[in-house]
């Protein structure tokens, strides 16, 4: 199982065997969810500080779940009442941190290469949890781990990312990831919210979602990110529905077994509408439980696991 990395920071980072390493370990993980006692002493002894500098649901509380299925110590640090507040660098805290002996922060930043940055200063493991517009590593992984477990093998699979690509570090990691396992990606959307020259990571751009669709294995429907746009980048909510959202009527033209993913939260009737977002296509919530699994995979990793016995798994 080939993995020798300190941190987890982004899918560019990582090489195709590195992926997969990850995802099998994150299916090892998976059954313990199901158990009637879901908690394994994998990371019995280590600590882990959760570092959330910006608002989460499914991240967060995904990476404490992970946590404390495997029993690692935890502390959830609550940045709006922190020493932040009183002007303490964001180096500052996490080297103060680290001066607990713990093994691992999970970081979400609104600056673009924050987990980067502190991943060259600090000794314990860094995890990416979303930083600015540049990466939201384990996002693309469960992701992954959701289309593998639908699809299979992923070379030659098609799969559409539709929507604020400029401001989507799920769309990044996506692209970086998929790319990597051989699938073609197609990324949709108007050319304000797609960067120039972003064919040069190995995707097809297009405007044209239908035609994007006509043979996609899956479809990735981005949030749009309004609190990250700093000019008004399309005319309405109401026409980028009609050009870019998905509805039962533009779902009906395309394949019956066509995946609806995103990885919200969903603005309902703007990305998807309510009934594609809870309909049979719709994989939203197993990406969510996904992520379980995979963060827990990462954890692992991340602090020195690799190889799996038994009595990692054992409750
Ligand atoms: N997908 C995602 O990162 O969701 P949260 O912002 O709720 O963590």
């Amino acid at each position: 199982m080939p993995w020798d990395k300190k941190d987890l920071l982004g899918l560019e980072y990582l090489t195709a065997e590195e992926i997969v390493t990850i995802l099998d370990t994150a299916r090892a993980f998976s059954e313990i969810s199901t158990r009637t006692i879901k908690k394994v002493p994998a990371l019995r002894g280590k600590t882990v500080v959760n570092l959330f500098y910006e608002p989460s649901t499914r991240t967060r509380a995904s990476f404490e779940l992970a946590e404390m299925r495997l029993s690692a110590d935890i502390i959830n640090f609550n940045v709006s009442v922190s020493s932040v507040s009183k002007g303490e660098t964001l180096l500052d805290t996490v080297r103060n941190l680290c001066a607990y002996k713990v093994d691992v922060i999970v970081i979400r930043h609104a600056m673009s290469g924050a987990p980067m940055y502190l991943a060259r200063k600090v000794d314990c493991s860094v995890v990416n949890a979303g930083d600015g517009t540049h990466e939201h590593p384990t996002q693309a992984l469960l992701d992954i781990y959701t289309l593998r477990e639908k699809l299979g093998e992923l070379r030659g699979r098609h799969v559409v990312i539709v929507g604020d690509v400029a401001h989507s570090r799920v769309a990044r990691s996506n692209i970086w990831g998929l790319t990597k396992l051989g699938a073609r990606v197609t990324l949709v959307g108007p050319p304000t919210l797609i960067p120039r020259e972003i064919e040069q990571l190995g995707v097809q751009v297009t405007s044209d979602l239908d035609e994007a669709l006509r043979d996609a294995d899956a479809v990735n429907m981005l949030r749009i990110q309004r609190e990250r746009e700093k000019q008004v980048l399309f005319p309405s909510l109401r026409e980028y529905a009609k050009l870019f959202g998905l509805g039962q009527e533009r779902l009906k033209r395309h394949s019956r077994s066509l995946i609806v993913m995103h990885p919200g939260p969903i603005n309902r009737g703007v990305e998807l509408s309510g009934s594609v977002a809870d309909g049979p296509n719709s994989v939203i919530l197993e990406q969510v439980t996904n992520g379980l699994a995979v963060r827990m995979a990462v954890l692992f990793l991340v602090t020195g696991g690799t190889t799996l016995h038994p009595e990692h798994l054992t409750s």
